[in-house]
């Protein structure tokens, strides 16, 4: 693996809750496991007024409670966490910020390479990249600079979701980006992409002989996604009531998870190849016909639960809302490999359960040889076809049903279930998900980045079910589902309308003999 350049990691949104959280600790994990250079620093940037042990006391509360934590190694790391006040989209700050920089960069010996991590709110975005400009803090392919001599020294982005609200708004972030960044120092982040799971998708399609032949329309009937969660929208309701569970995780999380699962053979693992292959098959999703808009979605809302109230009436929600808490949407493509078959993508808050996989639905075989035979007991001579199951979340796990003999006499026939728990077949934990991404931005390694193209294409992909054409999907969706359930009536039938059903773990499981 090729290790991390040193480099001085700036943090706007110091005080933020992502930073927190997240970053600190998935940093300091990395620094334990020996994923960081010991030349690297953490430069947090923040309106509030602290000096650099302030930062460092209230983020040592955070990793406590986060990842393993000793003292020994906490005090290390921490000597290599900084902090300057001051408002990030106002010019004021920035001589004091290079000042700083410039310092540490020559004692730790960084060589000007500079990290930037956006955790602000997305109106901060465009101000904050065109200050960095003006400040002269980006030279790689730019201008020179007196520090940052070296040439080999680099400046790169970290940008968090939400990356545009819109179509039009990310091609304009987008265009802001590039005229400061040159694309390959941009890395728009997504912490579903370091799940080992999605990652583990391209092990199992590519590094293997049986699956790739069949992982076409041919053998298989359909694709479902789905992220469940049993949480509500918690305390974020002004930030959820413009963004949608459409914007919040399809548009960014489940369509890259959509696009690993249905793209072609990479050239090569290089990160222009695999995003390559991503912009093909995101850009190869039809639109649906506007008139026909129902049959390709569902949308909803929850209801009220014990004593919560429902969605629509939740304080900090806008009266009359009509923000979908969950989704459900059928995507097609116009190319060879998935002709005419559906993939059906699904999320919500305050559904059943905290879930997250993708379900692969193999179509039935072309001759059914044992349609007179036991165990055919739906009366119709099928059998369920073969089904694999590739769980991200609570666990990640692989499995694969397929139909056995039962064993005795005569031929009856009856589904067997194979499965691997990867974190115990492997014997190891996963990590934070973060910090193996900001290590990939340090070395330089994009692909588990979002490309500026893939960014467009998923905005272009999930347009229909937010513009103007989604109206009849959101005609009563006040409460039209309850809570602890799989979502609006709608939804099922979405699948229901072809003679398909979505998966339930829960079902399969009790199926299974002890
Ligand atoms: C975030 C969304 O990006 O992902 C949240 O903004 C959501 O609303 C979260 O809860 C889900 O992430 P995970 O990793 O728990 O599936």
């Amino acid at each position: 693996m090729v290790p991390s350049d040193p480099c001085l990691l700036v943090i706007f949104g110091a005080s933020g809750d992502l930073t927190a959280r997240k970053l600190v600790p998935a940093l300091y994990e990395m620094w334990r496991l020996g994923a960081l250079d010991p030349r690297t620093a953490v430069v947090g940037v923040s309106r509030t007024a602290k000096t650099d042990d302030a930062w460092r006391d209230e983020l040592a509360a955070h990793v406590r409670a986060a990842s393993l934590f000793d003292d020994t190694s906490w005090h290390e790391f921490a000597t290599r966490i900084f902090y300057v006040a001051g408002d990030a989209v106002q010019a004021e700050v920035y001589p004091t910020l290079a000042a700083r920089l410039d310092e540490l960069a020559r004692t730790r010996g960084t060589r000007g390479n500079l990290l930037f991590y956006l955790s602000v709110a997305e109106s901060l975005y465009e101000p904050i990249i065109e200050r960095i400009d003006e400040a002269g803090l980006v030279t790689e392919g730019k201008r020179w600079c007196s520090i940052r001599t070296d040439e080999r020294s680099w400046q790169r982005i970290i940008i968090e979701k939400p990356f545009g609200h819109d179509e039009a708004s990310a091609a304009g972030l987008n265009r802001a980006l590039g005229r400061v960044f040159e694309e390959e120092s941009i890395y728009r982040i997504d912490h579903y992409l370091a799940k080992e799971v999605v990652q583990s998708l391209l092990v199992l399609r590519f590094a293997n002989t049986i699956f790739e032949p069949i992982w076409n329309c041919r053998y298989i009937d359909h694709v479902q996604i789905t992220a469940a969660e049993s949480i509500g929208v918690g305390n974020r309701t002004a930030f959820y009531d413009e963004t949608g569970a459409i914007r919040d995780m399809i548009q960014s999380h489940l369509l890259q998870v959509l696009a690993f699962v249905a793209m072609e053979p990479p050239n090569s693992m290089r990160a222009h190849a695999i995003r390559a292959e991503k912009i093909k098959v995101i850009e190869a999703i039809r639109e649906p016909p506007a008139a026909d808009i129902a049959r390709w979605a569902a949308l909803g809302q929850y209801a009220a639960d014990a004593g919560d109230p429902a969605y629509h009436e939740t304080p900090g929600v806008a009266k009359g809302s009509r923000t979908e808490t969950f989704a459900a949407l059928r995507f097609q493509f116009d190319n060879w490999r998935w002709a005419d078959t559906p993939f059906f993508v699904r999320t919500g808050k305050k559904l059943a359960r905290k879930l997250t996989e993708v379900v692969v639905q193999f179509k039935p075989p072309a001759a059914n040889l044992f349609r007179t035979m036991d165990g055919f007991g739906d009366g119709v001579g099928r059998r369920p076809a073969d089904r694999m199951v590739i769980q991200i979340a609570p666990r990640g796990e692989f499995s694969l049903r397929f139909e056995c003999k039962v064993p005795g006499w005569g031929i009856t026939i009856d589904s067997v279930e194979m499965a691997v728990d990867y974190e115990k077949w492997f014997g190891v934990e996963a990590v934070e998900s973060y910090g193996p991404l900001i290590v990939d931005a340090m070395r330089g390694d994009q692909s588990l980045f979002k490309s500026r193209f893939e960014v467009e294409g998923s905005w272009r992909a999930v347009m229909p079910f937010l513009d103007a054409r989604s109206e009849p999907l959101r005609r009563g969706i006040a409460g039209n589902y309850r809570c602890g359930s799989w979502g609006p009536e709608a939804a099922h039938v979405l699948l229901a309308s072809s003679g398909r059903v979505w998966h339930d773990p829960a079902e399969a499981k009790a199926k299974a003999k002890p």
